[in-house]
């Protein structure tokens, strides 16, 4: 079951990510027997959408779980396009924004501690073909 979070405290000790509410951030979560499993933080902009972050946790990872979690947003909200900014070396999460229908739109030079960053993009149009 997916659904939205309000209370981040858990979240924040799950990874070493550290979530920070405002007005456009939301957090949904994916839950195994009332266990939150995984979570994706986004922000929602008018008629953008960015992804801040995605966690599963390691046991229940490969259960097509942050994909659902994608999913749900692309399939509950009007948007234009969806971005994100990923580590060029974190392939699992390539392919999975991959796998959705991102494509790499530029590269952000040093983004990650020195180590460069893909800007990926997927269009609403993407979706209604
Ligand atoms: C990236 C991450 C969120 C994927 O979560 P997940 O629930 O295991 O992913 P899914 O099961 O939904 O996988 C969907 C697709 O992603 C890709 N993928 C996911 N894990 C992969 C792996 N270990 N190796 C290769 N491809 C992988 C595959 O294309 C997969 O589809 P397939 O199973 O049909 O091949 C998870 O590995 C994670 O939490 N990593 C640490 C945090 C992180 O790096 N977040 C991204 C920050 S931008």
């Amino acid at each position: 079951m997916i659904k939205e979070i309000n209370d981040i405290t858990y979240l924040n000790n799950l990874s070493d990510y550290k979530i920070t509410l405002n007005s456009f951030n939301k957090v949904i979560g994916y839950y195994i027997d009332n266990k939150i499993v995984g979570f994706l933080d986004y922000s929602v902009m008018y008629e953008k959408i960015e992804i801040n972050y995605i966690f599963v946790i390691n046991e229940y990872r490969r259960k097509n779980i942050a994909y659902s979690l994608i999913e749900y947003v692309i399939n509950n909200y009007d948007f234009e396009n969806i971005t994100l900014e990923v580590n060029v070396n974190n392939i699992n999460a390539i392919n999975l924004y991959k796998k959705l229908g991102f494509k790499v739109i530029g590269i952000r030079k040093k983004y990650y501690d020195g180590v460069d960053g893909y800007l990926m993009e997927v269009k609403n149009d993407y979706f209604s073909n």
